[in-house]
């Protein structure tokens, strides 16, 4: 096969792949899989997304992950971990239509919650849980009593727009999303359904 025809076929696997469904999936399995677990996220700057694919890890990476804009039909799945990024108190509008549409598909499948946030760079405790999870994100996917967890993020003002820049322009950067405690929750799900 020579250089063309190498990337030619190359396209048209590609091409082959994304018309089979669930396209966007960040697709990564180093353990052999019946691919039924979901991780589902919202973000605005990337740090959710990380944390989404660290819980997968976490799992051993059986997991495919999902960004919300991509709209999934995850009816496929059996266990699904929900997170969302935060902004002022709640996560993205995106995530939140998606919940109340879907809510029928998701409720009897999520084995897990998660929230990423700033929370102005101090540990979080059981008041952001409260805040983030039980009151947010539990009431709108109307999740049963999962495991959950709330993880500091990141602030990136070069992915920002610049609206949202100007916004945090007396901000520093900062980066506090710990990828063992990410794995360790995916972990944590996963023994609590193996169970
Ligand atoms: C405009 C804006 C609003 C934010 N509002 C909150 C907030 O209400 N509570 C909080 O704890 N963190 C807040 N944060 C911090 C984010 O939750 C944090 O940067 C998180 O890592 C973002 O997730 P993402 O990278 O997936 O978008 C805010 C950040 C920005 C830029």
């Amino acid at each position: 096969m020579d250089r063309r025809q190498f990337f030619a076929s190359g396209l048209a696997g590609i091409g082959a792949a994304a018309l089979a469904g669930n396209a966007g999936a960040m697709k990564f399995y180093p353990m052999p899989s019946d691919k039924k677990w979901a991780v589902l996220y919202a973000t605005w700057c990337g740090s959710t997304r990380d944390a989404a694919a660290w819980i997968s890890e976490g799992m051993g990476g059986i997991a495919d992950v999902f960004d919300v804009r991509e709209n999934p039909d995850l009816s496929a799945f059996t266990h699904i971990v929900i997170g969302g990024g935060i902004r002022m108190a709640a996560v993205s509008g995106e995530l939140q239509d998606y919940l109340r549409k879907h809510r029928d598909v998701l409720k009897p499948r999520i084995a897990g919650l998660f929230a990423v946030c700033g929370n102005m760079g101090r540990p979080v405790g059981p008041e952001q849980k409260e805040t983030l999870i039980d009151a947010h994100l539990a009431k709108l996917s109307g999740a049963a009593l999962v495991p959950s967890h709330v993880f500091l993020g990141r602030v990136t003002k070069s992915l920002m727009d610049p609206e949202t820049a100007k916004m945090m322009a007396a901000f520093d950067d900062y980066d506090n999303l710990k990828r063992p405690e990410c794995m360790a929750f995916g972990a944590e799900v996963l023994a609590g359904i193996k169970k």
